[in-house]
């Protein structure tokens, strides 16, 4: 991989976009390496870190030079909406940690993940329709889940930029960390939390808040293959025991 960096640990993968020069923005090269990512993730499900590290960028967005050549069939074959998809469809949680700028696809990247993290010195934008496009990788459906409609719609008009506190706000970010150095574990503290619990109840968890509507029946069936479990047992017996009950 050379536009990504990946490091293993024993419970996720930490994520690094790496394509400095220019601003992390999302190629060709990006995608198919987001897309190793993923298959390695659905094989062996983990957590995810995903970040652009803590040197001021997350991501600058698709790649506007690639993206200017792009014709109708191009966007029809939804490169960057599929990859998100993909990422947002992972099996375990996933955690964007953004320093710097997260715009149009960048954002829309931090979006497909569960959870987001970021500096004071962090901002997000969908500068899309400046550019005479939409913002077709998910922002016209994850920014209303997210943040509202009317909220969301005002940020897709007008290309204005979100800064942290007011990312915090509106609950487009989890958690805001003052400086760079504390990015990193911030994002690795709220996924140590995630990996106290048991990881399949996480993944039915998970499934059942992203399911599209309404969604009872999914509940229970989760909840029936969770009471069957052993780990269910093993947890609430270790629960009693601790209370002596
Ligand atoms: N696509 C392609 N190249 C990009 C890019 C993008 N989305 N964003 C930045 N770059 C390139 C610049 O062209 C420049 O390349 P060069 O050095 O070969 O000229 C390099 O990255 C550095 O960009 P620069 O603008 O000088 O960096 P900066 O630190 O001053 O500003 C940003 C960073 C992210 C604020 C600014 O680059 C920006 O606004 N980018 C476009 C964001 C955008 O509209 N994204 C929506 C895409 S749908």
């Amino acid at each position: 991989m050379s536009t990504v960096l990946v490091e293993e640990r024993a419970d996720r993968l930490v994520v690094t976009l790496h394509r400095p020069e220019k601003r992390n923005a999302i190629d060709a090269g990006v995608v198919e390496e987001l897309h190793a990512v993923c298959a390695r993730l659905e094989r062996e499900p983990r957590l995810m870190l995903l970040t652009g590290g803590a040197d001021g960028i997350f991501a600058a967005g698709a790649d506007i030079a690639q993206l200017r050549e792009r014709r109708a069939v191009d966007a029809l074959a939804a490169i960057n909406q599929a990859l998100f998809a993909r990422i947002r469809a992972l099996p375990l949680p996933t955690v964007a940690a953004v320093d710097g700028p997260a715009l149009g696809g960048g954002a829309e990247l931090a979006y497909a993940c569960d959870l987001r993290v970021c500096t004071a010195r962090a901002f997000f934008g969908q500068p899309e329709v400046r550019l005479g496009i939409i913002a077709g990788a998910g922002a016209t459906y994850r920014l209303p889940a997210l943040i509202g409609e009317a909220r969301a719609k005002e940020l897709l008009f007008t290309g204005r930029r979100v800064l942290a506190g007011e990312a915090a706000r509106i609950g487009l970010v989890n958690r805001v960390v003052a400086e760079p150095a504390e990015l990193l574990p911030a994002a690795h503290a709220l996924l140590d939390e995630i990996a106290l619990a048991s990881p399949l109840a996480v993944r039915l968890t998970k499934l059942a808040v992203d399911a599209p509507a309404a969604h009872p029946a999914l509940d229970l069936v989760a909840q029936a293959v969770l009471f069957d479990d052993p780990e269910k047992h093993r947890r609430m017996t270790e629960f009693l025991d601790r209370r002596g009950g």
